[in-house]
């Protein structure tokens, strides 16, 4: 890692330097108390040799480097760190270890509108929030006007922003960030507050902002944003850093991480850790903007890529319709050999399964199912004959296993699936029982996968090149 060491002496003696932000040895220790009044005991006695805290470690010898112009997503789980290291990077809190430098004037979105005072306006926030990240007074009144359309809250500019709900607090706190085209701007999953139509213009104009040259460093617990939008990603576990490099790879990890049942999370995150721990920060190859450049494979990991039953993945959402001397029971997905699962691999057959069972008589009966994602697109249907060819003749009594087995084509995400069961009745088919929601599944991540969005239609990207 000598090559490091000089990148990170430059950054350090302030030369030129392409580091924007630099960690070393990162560590942050808060006291923690048992009883209330023994942080006063604390401050009374500081030079008592009994201390009344214990230490928590938030963060751990943390190191990396990011370029600058580049975009960084970190995730980890909850209380893993996350917010912690973005502070400490922004200068709000101090390390009780290590060393961080950051080069660069720097806009941060953390907390809802943190920096923003609740007695003043929106207007009054926006001068005090602009003035403090390094705007003056003309370059404000300059901008003004962009950022309150931005934030696009109406009159409300003018009521003091402790009337605000989060939405609109969110929205003009991002409005001064971004619109103030930072160095380096910072975000902490501010952006999973505002709507969706916000969301879009705030990625635009993150995008604008990095098309600019500056450097991006956020926090997000969505897999999809971190792929799109960076250029490397930090995995952060038990304040460790415990993976940095390509965001579809170390993404990958992430979620294996967090679909892992509780007794493989530990030796799973030993064996991430113990893969690429120190293996790759600045050293690393730049990932490629496309897969299509290159992306790194690395081999998959046969246990990691284990399907399993996952008991706390069951859909809170599901709805019975009014059934008709038709009942479906215990609809779930399982794997050839019938063992149930609900965490399952990319490529894998497997089949979806549900018993009905039938307290009358029904002709012209056909099963179907529907799988859709968790804004309720539906992706795929089946039934087990076509309305022209008709469906069979139940008795009262009946009971029908009914099985759809499936190469499973999804790509990484969350799922759901219907079931339903239809029957002839006087005035055409109808549904005689359905669920909607009945059973949900994960499909896990599969590194090096040129495959974007939901489907994997098993495409050959070709490229050929005219030289001139
Ligand atoms: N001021 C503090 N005093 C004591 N412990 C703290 C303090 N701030 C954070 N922690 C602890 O440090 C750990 C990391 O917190 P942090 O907020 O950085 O996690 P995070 O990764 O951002 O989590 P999330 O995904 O929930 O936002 C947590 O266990 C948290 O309880
Ligand atoms: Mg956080």
């Amino acid at each position: 890692m000598s090559s490091d060491r000089a990148v990170s002496n430059a950054a350090f003696e302030g030369g030129r330097s392409d580091i924007a932000i630099e960690a070393r040895g990162l560590s942050k220790a808060f006291p923690i108390y048992a009883k209330p009044h023994h942080r006063l005991m604390q401050m009374l006695a500081p030079g008592d040799k009994r201390r009344w805290y214990r230490e928590f470690h938030a963060l751990k010898n943390v190191d990396f480097s990011v370029r600058r112009g580049e975009t960084v997503g970190i995730v980890g789980r909850n209380g893993s760190g996350k917010s912690t290291l973005l502070q400490i990077v922004c200068g709000i809190l101090d390390p009780t270890g290590g060393r961080i430098e950051v080069s660069g004037r720097i806009a941060a979105l953390l907390e809802l509108g943190a920096g923003f005072n609740p007695e003043f306006t929106g207007r009054e926030n926006v001068y005090l929030n602009a003035t403090v990240l390094g705007l003056t007074r003309d370059q404000i009144e300059d901008k003004f006007d962009e950022i309150v359309d931005f934030a696009d809250i109406g009159e409300f500019i003018d009521q003091p922003v402790k009337t605000y709900s989060s939405g609109m607090y969110v929205r003009l706190a991002f409005a001064v960030a971004i619109n103030v085209m930072p160095e380096i701007l910072i975000v902490d999953e501010a952006l999973s507050v505002g709507d969706e139509g916000f969301q879009r213009k705030c990625f635009a104009k993150i995008d604008e902002i990095r098309d600019a040259g500056a450097t991006v460093l956020f926090v997000s617990h969505s897999a999809g944003t971190v792929i799109e939008l960076c250029d490397r990603a930090i995995l952060i576990d038990h304040g460790e850093l415990i993976r940095i490099g390509a965001p579809k790879e170390v993404v990958a990890d992430y979620q294996r991480l967090i679909y892992a049942p509780a007794d493989k999370a530990r030796g799973l995150r030993e064996r991430i850790r113990a893969e690429y721990h120190g293996a790759a920060d600045i050293d690393a190859t730049p990932t490629p903007r496309t897969a299509a450049d290159g992306g790194v494979e690395r081999p998959q990991d046969a246990e990691a890529f284990a399907d399993f039953w996952d008991e706390h993945l069951l859909p809170k959402s599901t709805v019975r319709y009014e059934s008709f001397g038709a009942s479906i029971e215990d609809p779930h997905i399982e794997t050839p050999e019938g063992r149930r699962v609900n965490v399952i691999c990319h490529g894998r057959e497997y089949e979806y399964v549900y018993t009905a069972r039938f307290s009358r008589a029904h002709a012209g009966v056909r099963f179907g199912m529907m799988i859709k994602t968790v804004v309720g697109v539906e992706i795929a249907g089946a039934a087990t004959s076509t309305e022209q060819a008709g469906g069979g003749v139940v008795d009262a009594g009946d009971e029908v296993r009914v099985r759809f087995r499936f190469r499973c084509a999804l790509n990484a995400g969350t799922y759901f699936l219907n079931a339903g069961i239809v029957a002839a009745s006087p005035e055409g088919e109808r549904y005689i029982e359905r669920h909607v929601d009945a059973a949900m599944f994960r499909v896990m991540p599969v590194s090096g996968s040129l495959s974007t969005a939901l489907v994997d239609l098993d495409f050959s990207p070709q490229l050929s090149r005219t030289m001139r």
